[in-house]
């Protein structure tokens, strides 16, 4: 490990919080080195030696391509998939590496993926989506006649209302932040507004739910009221700019903004209005949270406020003592990421972290600060405040909320633990 403890006599150094956390403002311009903290990079003497030139300057590279591909040096940067379950065909999640990845925006190919009975192979010119129900002209639309549509973009995030589950459980689990809770993804989703074509089939006045139906092997279904339907859900066909992927719902899927991932309903291929829910087995037998008293809450919509530090986080180690940066993801399905705060002493004391102003509503936050780690051992932690005043709960006070053996809608306060040896593991604190 360098053990370059320059910092250790330094004065000018804004501590915030206890056990290291440092003010944002060290993110805002005023260099660390500049106030005399070790850095990671290599300080080079007045003899610095002439770079030797690399075998890759001396010659072309490849020529274009058709469509690109990660460096093979990223080739490690992969989704955490299970190996495949012979008893569920296709059924299974792949997860987000959310600790490899910078940003707020997933790259298709890394998007989490949750499938019941597997990934169609759909020809968008066979299918058909139908509108049906209490209205006034039941519709059906080929993929070519939802093109023709007015669209909108939003960057959105989707999470699964099972992410984070393992964090419920007796013990916890040692692995990584994508490992953990990385049923989450977050994309610039391009669509056509349900209402466009619920206006165009006429709703009746009777009608007070909208049940969506999947053309997969699980025939997936889920009901939502009809005045979310109306006001913000659309039926997405691009991700980030290309057709949305196959795992996604190609060619056309539901985005309930906010809601739990599960009501999102892939490879659409109905849409009925009816003045009651539909009451489907996705939304009775699984995804409904059961309660203390042997209850279960049906219908919990929107995900609660919840923030992630995905860097240091499980299963990392930090190589050196100095300046790290703190960094993570927050989100509510209630709006707006407004505050951050993060911990290095298991939440005896708090700082802000940064966040960029105008934080989008229901999009993934990107939170940053910086932290001096003196090889001590830390415990780190952070607590999102959404636009609506929510915060994020405690572990404790979410499991005392639920059944033992409820999974769902986790979004208490999660730890990681940094040892001597600057191990970074995820721990019950
Ligand atoms: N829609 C259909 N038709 N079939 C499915 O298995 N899975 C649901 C939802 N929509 C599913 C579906 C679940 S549980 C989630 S969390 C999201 O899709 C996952 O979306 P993604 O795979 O694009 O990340």
């Amino acid at each position: 490990m360098n053990d370059n403890k320059n910092y250790k006599h330094e004065t000018s150094l804004d501590r915030v919080a206890g056990n290291g956390l440092l003010s944002r403002r060290h993110l805002l311009g005023l260099s660390l080195a500049g106030a005399g903290a070790a850095v990671a990079g290599n300080v080079l003497g007045a003899e610095a030696p002439a770079l030797s030139m690399p075998a890759w300057s001396r010659s072309p590279g490849r020529g274009p391509s058709e469509y690109g591909n990660p460096s093979t040096f990223a080739a490690g940067i992969k989704r955490l998939a299970p190996p495949p379950n012979a008893t569920l065909p296709g059924g299974g999640a792949s997860r987000t590496p959310l600790h490899l990845l910078q940003g707020i925006i997933t790259p298709n190919s890394l998007h989490f993926e949750r499938h019941h009975a597997g990934v169609p192979d759909i020809d968008p010119a066979q299918h058909r989506l139908v509108i049906n129900g209490l209205v006034r002209q039941p519709l059906m639309f080929s993929y070519e006649d939802l093109l023709a549509y007015p669209m909108e973009s939003r960057i959105l995030f989707l999470e699964c209302s099972g992410n984070s589950g393992g964090a419920a459980g007796p013990t916890a689990a040692d692995t990584s932040a994508g490992g953990l809770h990385g049923l989450l993804s977050c994309a610039e989703w391009t669509g056509v507004r349900l209402s466009t074509l619920l206006d165009e089939a006429g709703v009746l006045p009777e009608a007070s739910w909208v049940s969506s139906t999947g053309a997969d092997g699980a025939s997936l279904g889920r009901s939502i009221p009809l005045n979310k339907a109306l006001r913000d859900v659309f039926i997405a066909l691009y991700q980030n700019g290309e057709p949305i992927r196959p795992e996604q719902g190609y060619p056309m899927r539901l985005f309930v903004p906010g809601w739990e991932g599960n009501v999102s309903v892939k490879w659409l291929t109905q849409i009925k209005l009816t003045d009651m829910a539909a009451n489907f087995k996705d939304e009775t037998s699984r995804y409904t949270e059961l309660l203390p008293d042997g209850k279960a809450l049906q219908f919990t919509f929107p995900m609660g406020t919840k923030s992630v530090i995905t860097s240091p986080s499980g299963q990392m180690t930090l190589r050196r003592q100095g300046i790290h940066e703190i960094t993570g993801l927050a989100w509510s399905g209630r709006g707006a990421i407004r505050r951050v705060e993060v911990s290095a002493d298991g939440g005896r004391s708090w700082a802000d972290a940064h966040l960029e102003p105008n934080q989008l509503e229901l999009a993934l936050a990107r939170f940053r600060l910086p932290w001096l780690w003196e090889g001590g051992p830390a415990v780190l932690q952070s607590r999102a405040t959404d636009s609506a005043g929510n915060v994020q709960p405690t572990r404790e006070v979410f499991l005392n909320t639920y059944s033992p053996a409820n999974r769902y809608h986790f979004n208490g306060i999660q730890s990681w633990a940094v040892s001597a040896q600057g191990e970074v593991k995820n721990v019950y604190a």
